[in-house]
């Protein structure tokens, strides 16, 4: 079974709906080649009919950066999966660190929003990473076992079968700072093995495990020569549709792999 290599970006708190669908333009133009990777983008959620409008039928999928665990009612400022659904989006991000440590997501948030997300038919791409001091005092492969058990312990094969894994270290997240190749493929290999030690043979087999963490055009393919890495969820260098294009591309190029 073969995965496809798939590239995200994050857009954050960044581009209104004006600016968002000038990058989108942007994008479906320089992406139009694009094939063998799956590409996606996420707005801010109020961009995200301009983009959507942009991209319908271009190939490139909408994503919500974030959603509510219930379906509607009195939660003022939130968003659910139904709307997001409603709107055009494919995918939607689950735990970004930012959600974790800005916004008080914690592991049983994380959790909810998941099957949230399941129950509103989004593909959920859930974040997991541990911070620098968990990295030093030497916890970082624990840190990420907890957060994929209380947010993926009991979903069934099929669930799992919508789902990607992006590994995104806090400590690398806009700092500039990567996590080499080795250090990622190691976390990357962890995750697979925690897979499959609980799911499925198909589970482990093609569920993608994206890296995060100040991914450049010129990191991208050292990063996406490692067998565990499937491709990228991309933050500041998705604002730019040419770095974007470079990314993409260094994870087209990827050989597939079993
Ligand atoms: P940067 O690529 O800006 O480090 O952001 C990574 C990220 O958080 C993507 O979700």
């Amino acid at each position: 079974m073969s995965r496809r290599a798939f590239v995200a970006g994050n857009w954050k708190m960044n581009k209104g709906p004006l600016e968002a669908d000038a990058l989108a333009m942007e994008l479906k133009r320089a992406l139009i080649d694009a094939s063998g990777v799956d590409v996606a983008v996420a707005p801010p959620f109020l961009s995200i009919p301009a983009v959507v409008a942009r991209l319908s039928h271009g190939g490139i999928a909408v994503v919500g950066q974030d959603l509510h665990p219930e379906v509607s009612g009195a939660f003022t400022g939130a968003v659910s999966g139904e709307m997001l659904k409603q709107a055009g989006c494919s995918y939607v991000l689950v735990g970004h660190s930012e959600r974790r440590s800005l916004f008080g997501d914690t592991d049983a948030v994380v959790a909810r929003k998941l099957r949230a997300a399941l129950r509103a038919g989004l593909k959920p791409i859930l974040c997991v990473g541990e911070t620098l001091a968990e990295r030093d005092a030497g916890t970082a492969i624990a840190v990420v076992q907890a957060q994929l058990s209380a947010a993926l312990g009991e979903l069934d094969r099929d669930s799992m079968m919508t789902i990607t894994i992006a590994y995104e270290p806090v400590w690398a997240i806009g700092t500039g700072r990567t996590a080499s190749p080795d250090q990622a493929q190691e976390m990357h290999a962890q995750i697979r093995g925690w897979l499959s030690a609980r799911f499925p043979r198909e589970v482990p087999a093609s569920v993608r495990i994206q890296y995060g963490g100040s991914v450049t055009a010129s990191n991208a393919s050292s990063l996406m020569s490692q067998p565990d890495i499937d491709g990228a969820l991309v933050g500041g260098a998705s604002l730019n549709a040419e770095s974007f294009r470079a990314i993409v591309e260094a994870a087209a190029s990827k050989p597939r792999l079993s």
